[in-house]
């Protein structure tokens, strides 16, 4: 089921990132108002002087549960939430430290399901709303030195499945977004990890439109990627021994690598 966007108090975050200040302006320009969080606090007041009116800065670290609880209270009444804050968590599991594991699944999916379960109640109340769930095309196929980040985003599929028809006929609905390597800004981008020719990218504002489009349209699941890659996530899911062998041969371990390394500082 649809929303129309419009006067929508958005709960957004990781809203100080490549694709969350994308997702800001694209929900902001469809006239819903946008309650920004993350922890860079300078980031998001710059984003909220950007907007104008209709825009709140709502710091938080949602590897603190605590602050996961707070958030919810100062948020008020919250009609969309679109739980987008994520660790790139790269690398092979055997070189992450104890509470770097607990970081990456608290951020990318504990906060996630705590947020749903606080705000879905209130939509139910009131009949109407919508929780949208950035996952990556890495929540449908896995693959080498990414496991610990497919876990996260695997398990956010298998909730937004669920909890869709748990929220059946209560008027809220449920998205899930699939981007899949993304160039100008964001995690992939800051990086600087090289994609052989033939893997394609889109951009956080196709990212922004296609999840704006997703609530609006009431869709269950949004890719965005170009068609070959969609494809390739889709056999990963469906064969995943084959999928491995195939981006062996294609170098995957190579960008894997080089992911692991650009984004070392973000574990
Ligand atoms: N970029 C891609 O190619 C790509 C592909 C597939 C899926 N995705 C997914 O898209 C989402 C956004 O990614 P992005 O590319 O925009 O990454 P990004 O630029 O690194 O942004 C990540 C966001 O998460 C927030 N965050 C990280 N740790 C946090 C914490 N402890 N508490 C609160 N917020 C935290 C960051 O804010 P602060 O640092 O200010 O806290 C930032 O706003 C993620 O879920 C990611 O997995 C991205």
């Amino acid at each position: 089921m649809g929303l129309d966007l419009h006067g929508r108090r958005v709960l957004l975050t990781g809203a100080s990132g490549g694709i969350g200040l994308a997702v800001a302006r694209a929900l902001h320009s469809r006239g819903a108002t946008v309650l920004a969080s993350a922890r860079r606090e300078d980031v998001l007041r710059r984003l909220c002087a950007e907007l104008g009116d209709r825009a709140e800065a709502l710091p938080a670290d949602l590897s603190d549960g605590a602050d996961v609880a707070a958030l919810v209270g100062r948020a008020g009444t919250v009609d969309v939430l679109v739980a987008n804050a994520g660790l790139p968590a790269s690398g092979p599991l055997l070189g992450f430290e104890h509470e770097q594991i607990d970081r990456a699944l608290d951020v990318n999916l504990r906060a996630p399901v705590h947020l749903a379960r606080a705000l879905a109640p209130g939509m139910v109340e009131r009949g109407s709303g919508h929780l949208v769930f950035v996952s990556s095309l890495s929540g449908k196929t896995a693959s080498g030195g990414s496991s610990l980040y497919s876990a996260t985003k695997f398990g956010m599929r298998g909730l937004a499945i669920g909890l869709r028809e748990d929220l059946a006929d209560t008027g809220v609905g449920v998205t899930t977004v699939f981007p899949g390597f993304i160039r100008d800004a964001g995690m992939f981008h800051d990086s600087a990890a090289k994609l052989p020719p033939f893997v394609g990218t889109r951009t956080p504002e196709q990212v922004a439109e296609a999840l704006a489009q997703g609530i609006e349209r009431g869709r269950l699941e949004v890719d965005v990627a170009p068609l070959p890659v969609r494809i390739g996530a889709a056999l990963g899911g469906l064969a995943p021994a084959v999928s491995s062998a195939v981006q062996r041969r294609l170098g995957g371990a190579d960008v894997a690598d080089q992911m692991a390394r650009g984004q070392a500082d973000k574990r």
